[in-house]
């Protein structure tokens, strides 16, 4: 008896020192949330991050699913005579804004660089990585996305690819190490643009979500840009670890409502993670809808974290396809055509010989047994989104 205790304390003991910030316990699926740049940029404010948290939870979104509150750059003042950073003047107390964002059941995410700079030219965490992850620890963060920014400069003064590429790949691990010396489990978002592979090595470096792109426009062409052009990715996502293809724009005004369908399916498609990216204190309801389709979340949350890939394009037209926990597959039929298209698959292209049942996603309607061709209408860059079982 006495033993099995002390051999299941110790078992606790190990798990508990490092399983806790940077593992799959912390993106076990991918992140859901918002984050302040893509709306707010520069703008964002104490105020302004509460109202969002507020928000998350009014609009139904908390219950969906959604649950980070980021802010992103341009939250950071100088550092003290000591190196402690702090943040400026329109966050006054980084701890109490954390306790408020925790008392409505969210988690609080936070934004630096391992250059000297972040991109909007504040105070980066440049030779000052376990003090900056400390003080996160102490204000209660929960997730972190560090953003390579200003320390291309200093890969830039390495002398060769190689020794740069090094030098990042120590400072994603400096950071991943600081964090887990913290004891507080924090997702550790990288944010380099898809540099080098980094799907290859983001997971060595500890991170459990990488940024495989440039930044995302509120534009059809950007999102289908970045959307499309993950083919090939799947193989390096899962569990723990997942392709971040940027922010969304849902609900920004810059897309019809067809094309955001598009970006919320494709990012689903693609096990993203789901970080708003819109002001959640102004949503129309067609916003909402989308955003919050719980059929559409289960597919970008499914537990077996396959990531969709491209099962073929032609011209204008891509289907894509993913496999999920209990069997069934999740299908998009895309469209991107300036006009309406009808567009025909074939089950057996996804391996289904004999009948299967189909659901259309959007439509919330199930079309019952469907055996080979299927036809099927598809709005001006737009799309249908089905679950197909045997
Ligand atoms: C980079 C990132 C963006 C955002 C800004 C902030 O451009 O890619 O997502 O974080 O920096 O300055």
């Amino acid at each position: 008896m006495h033993q099995l205790f002390v051999w299941s304390a110790l078992l606790m003991l190990s798990i508990g020192s490092k399983g806790m910030a940077q593992t799959p316990s912390v993106a076990a699926t991918p992140p859901m949330g918002w984050n302040s740049w893509n709306h707010f940029a520069g703008k964002i404010n104490d105020a302004t991050v509460r109202a969002q948290a507020d928000a998350m939870v009014s609009s139904g979104m908390r219950d969906a699913g959604y649950i980070y509150i980021n802010i992103d750059d341009t939250w950071e003042a100088e550092r003290d005579a000591q190196g402690v950073i702090h943040a400026n003047s329109k966050f006054p107390d980084m701890k109490a804004l954390a306790d408020y964002v925790h008392g409505k059941g969210l988690k609080l995410g936070i934004y630096s660089s391992p250059g000297p700079k972040t991109c909007a030219e504040f105070e980066g965490s440049y030779g000052h990585e376990e003090q900056d992850a400390q003080t996160y620890a102490a204000w209660s963060i929960d997730y972190l996305k560090y953003d390579l920014c200003s320390f291309d400069k200093i890969m830039k003064a390495a002398g060769s690819a190689e020794a740069a590429h090094k030098l990042m790949l120590d400072a994603y691990t400096n950071m991943h190490n600081a964090l887990l010396k913290t004891g507080r489990p924090m997702v550790f978002s990288l944010c380099q643009y898809g540099a080098d592979a980094v799907w290859r090595w983001g997971a060595s470096v500890g991170g459990n979500t990488w940024r495989t792109t440039g930044d995302i426009e509120d534009k059809y062409s950007s999102m289908t840009l970045i959307g499309f052009g993950q083919a090939g990715l799947a193989k390096f996502a899962g569990p723990g670890h997942w392709n971040d293809p940027d922010m969304l724009e849902v609900g920004n005004g810059g897309m019809m409502l067809e094309e955001y369908r598009t970006h919320m399916s494709l990012w689903a498609l693609l096990a993203a993670p789901l970080l708003a990216g819109n002001d959640l204190s102004t949503m129309k309801p067609e916003t909402i809808a989308l955003l919050t389709n719980r059929e559409v979340i289960a597919i970008d949350q499914d537990r077996l974290g396959q990531q969709a890939d491209r099962v073929r394009a032609e011209g204008t037209q891509e289907i894509w396809a993913r496999p999920l926990a209990d069997g069934s597959k999740a299908i998009g039929i895309f469209n991107r055509f300036d006009w309406p298209q009808a567009i025909e698959i074939n089950f057996r292209e996804f391996g289904y010989k004999g009948s299967v049942k189909a659901r259309d996603i959007w439509a919330g309607k199930d079309l019952g047994g469907l055996t080979g061709q299927y036809k099927t209408n598809v709005p001006s860059h737009g799309v249908v989104l089905l679950r197909v079982s045997e």
